[in-house]
């Protein structure tokens, strides 16, 4: 007996030898340094100020740019967002590291939404694309150029579901369905962070806004969400748990909204029990821009120090922009309001993250002046993003083919988006220079295409900014003449209309998705002039089309397409790139239709009935003007022999996809299926598989799909995950309305 104990007291001792000579973790360190600090110092870390050069919220003016240097001297700010450019990172990271006690390094944080210095469409038409591998290299390259500016973290991937276009920040995300939005988060998370954190050209990623700030009501921004479980289990969350299991994303942000009356930054419920909880996140939680102090507005927090007990008190780690913890935290916790162990564990997370940067081995890591020229805007980034691009237009419709555009045919290009050099760069275009995209008509120019130009109508007048509203031309029609006779004068019509960059986004709702301003009139009246128009749309959210779907005989869905968008799009128009985008999101036909998405429940009087009595409108179709998943090709793709074998534990699905026309093309071919009974109503279809495949001419190919508990399971009102028995449909195709479709009975003895 002694001398099994003996041996084993040697194992032990020798295991705890290596422990302690082994490297310490990045957890291991931050409890090492957490035991030295004063409760200030760890304040500190909690604190996040913006650079006053530029905000992305409501900042204050004057010289609080001098005292919030002043605090980084002491060691009073752990983090700053909005610092650009590696001399300047470098400034403050060394008053922060050469004069405060410890000399802890501070973390820096931008928005590097859909590119950095080299522009990347909106996550919205990256999303279309459904090109994972495209869509993380996309992020993979924003992350090399932020870092080659000395940034350290990006407030992205945006991963709220929405269902809801009027809502401005649609196009900061992945569309309505939840499995593609998973999917996406994983694949920008993993370009963001890379393999190695430490790496300095990776950077610590965050899925935001915990949670259902796309649920906001009306599409209102900012506006109350109030959602049942169900849907919060279901749609809601899966993006971001996502983005924790398979990808380990570093920060989660929280939101502006109440949720079911509880503002996000207060609510105990989400960051504690769920998100820390649940799902055991072990990075840490920043807050939005003053959504700490915003929870006076929301009359939940009494005032500024009520603020602060509520946010730390629910999970809310870091404070940006509220300056509520630096004022009140460290009262709190002395007058024994706050448990001193709320704030330690959140300045462990803090600096965890931060050694996991690398920060602690070298401050400047990510600072390297001769590293930013050489790693800005370059030749490969342009040409991803030009590919990024191609793959994010959704060819919507093509009547007689008058798409693609023939060699020596002559053109009317018509609409100031056609020329306009800035909108393409998008809403969130970061460090991308103003003015810098390649417009269409340079694309044309380009290719050698005989067009002749006529703006026909300007969308604005006036210089918006990120912070200050479009101002609409709602009169000016001086325009329309010209592009009138350029249009009778041409073989064919390509007119490109929609939003300017800076009409969605934060703070750009919408309760009309028209065209703004005079464009539908340009439209209506070039083609009557000439009904070879092809209508091009450029724009951040799905718009309501529903005019020109009846009447113009093709359209595109153009997103804003990033720096090399008029390329892009011209390599479409002609044929020289086979459009293979598909919906992410639902076009509705109506604004009234809203919230209008594909993965709806059946309700207990599904039509259409020949009385009165079942859930329709009398004056709207229930249809959408073009589904999720929608997407058309210069080619068309058969499906066939759809095989279904259930094998128990999991379901094998597959099916021929088939190139029928005369040129080469990809299909994203979709998987949905449909639940027939369960414990809870369930959607009509979902999707739960998708790949993109490309088929010469005539070549077919047999697409297959794994089914396992995951994919044939959903969330209970309580966050209990059930897979039942019972019947399954799927439906295999290139939409949510593919048609092919088999059953299968699900057995879980
Ligand atoms: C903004 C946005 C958030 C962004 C933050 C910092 O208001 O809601 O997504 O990351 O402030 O710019």
């Amino acid at each position: 007996m002694k001398a099994i104990l003996a041996a084993g007291t040697a194992l032990l001792s020798s295991s705890l030898l290596a422990g302690a000579l082994a490297q310490d973790t990045a957890a291991e360190k931050a409890e090492a340094l957490l035991q030295q600090m004063t409760l200030e110092e760890k304040v500190g870390q909690l604190t996040q100020y913006s650079e006053a050069w530029d905000v992305t919220g409501p900042a204050p003016t004057g010289d609080v740019a001098r005292e919030k240097f002043e605090h980084v001297e002491t060691g009073m700010v752990g983090s700053m967002l909005n610092v650009i450019g590696a001399e300047r990172v470098r400034k403050i990271q060394d008053y922060a590291v050469e004069n405060s006690r410890l000399g802890i390094p501070m973390i820096f944080a931008y928005d590097v939404i859909h590119g950095h210095k080299t522009a990347f469409p909106i996550p919205l038409a990256e999303a279309a694309s459904w090109d994972l591998e495209m869509i993380e290299l996309s992020a993979r390259i924003a992350a090399r150029e932020a870092a080659a500016q000395g940034l350290n973290w990006t407030f992205a991937p945006m991963v709220d579901i929405s269902r809801d276009p009027r809502w401005g920040r649609v196009m900061e995300g992945a569309g309505e369905d939840p499995y593609l939005g998973s999917k996406i988060a994983v694949a920008r998370v993993r370009g963001f962070q890379g393999e190695d954190l430490s790496d300095p050209l990776t950077i610590a990623a965050t899925a935001k806004h915990f949670a259902a700030y796309g649920f906001a009501e009306a599409g209102k921004d900012y506006n109350a969400a109030d959602i049942g479980t169900v849907t919060l289990w279901n749609v809601v969350f899966p993006p971001f748990k996502a983005a924790i299991d398979d990808a380990n994303v570093r920060t989660v942000m929280n939101a502006f909204n109440t949720l079911n009356g509880i503002p996000a930054t207060a609510d105990e419920w989400l960051q504690r029990d769920v998100l820390k909880g649940k799902w055991d996140f072990d990075g840490f939680v920043i807050s939005d821009w003053g959504s700490a102090v915003e929870m006076i507005d929301h009359g939940v927090a009494a005032d500024r120090e009520d603020a602060a007990f509520l946010a730390m008190k629910a999970g809310s780690d870091m404070d940006m922009e509220s300056y509520v913890y630096r004022d009140h935290l460290k009262d709190l916790v002395e007058a024994g309001k706050i448990d001193e162990e709320l704030v330690d564990d959140a300045v462990r997370r803090v600096l965890t993250v931060k050694y996991e940067l690398g920060l602690f081995d070298d401050p400047y890591r990510y600072i390297d002046e001769g590293r930013e020229a050489s790693l800005l805007f370059t030749d490969e980034h342009r040409e991803a993003s030009l590919k990024m691009a191609e793959r994010s237009v959704v060819l919507l419709k093509n009547e007689g083919s008058l798409l693609p555009l023939k060699e020596g045919e002559s053109i009317a290009l018509i609409g100031a988006l056609a020329a306009d050099k800035d909108s393409p760069l998008g809403n969130w275009r970061g460090q991308a220079e103003k003015g810098s995209a390649v417009s269409l008509m340079e694309g044309f120019e380009a290719a050698g295409i005989d067009f002749t130009y006529a703006e026909g109508a300007a969308v604005e007048t006036g210089d918006a900014g990120f912070a200050t509203e479009v101002e609409v031309n709602l009169d000016d029609r001086s325009g329309f003449a010209e592009a009138v006779e350029a249009a009778q004068s041409a073989d064919k019509v390509v007119i490109v209309l929609g939003e300017d960059a800076l009409q969605s986004g934060e703070g750009r709702s919408r309760a009309d998705l028209g065209f703004p301003g005079v464009q539908q009139e340009l439209l209506e009246a070039v083609h009557a002039a000439n009904p070879n128009t092809i209508l091009v749309v450029m724009s951040g959210r799905p718009l309501i089309l529903t005019w020109a779907d009846e009447n113009v005989p093709a359209i595109v869905q153009a997103w804003h397409l990033g720096h090399e968008g008029g390329h892009a799009l011209t390599n479409v128009l002609t044929g020289a790139y086979n459009p293979s985008g598909k919906l992410p999101m639902t076009f509705p036909r109506s604004v009234g239709q809203i919230p209008i998405y594909y993965n709806h429940l059946n309700t207990g009087r599904p039509g259409p009935r020949d009385v009165v009595f079942w859930q329709h409108y009398i004056d709207e179709s229930n249809d959408p003007l073009y589904p999720f998943g929608h997407g058309l090709s210069y080619t068309e793709f058969d499906y066939s022999r759809l095989r279904v074998r259930n094998r128990g534990d999991q379901v094998e699905v597959s099916v021929r996809v088939r190139n029928t026309g005369d040129v080469e093309g990809e299909e994203v071919v979709q998987l949905y299926i449909r639940d027939r009974v369960a414990s809870i109503a369930r959607p009509v279809r979902e999707l739960k598989g998708f790949e993109k495949v490309s088929l010469k001419p005539g070549e077919a190919r047999r697409v297959s799909f794994t089914l396992t508990d995951e994919e044939l399971g959903f969330y209970g009102p309580r966050g209990d995950y059930r897979v039942e028995p019972g019947a399954f449909d799927v439906f295999v195709g290139g939409s949510s309305e593919a048609d092919l479709t088999a059953t299968f009975e699900l057995s879980r003895d």
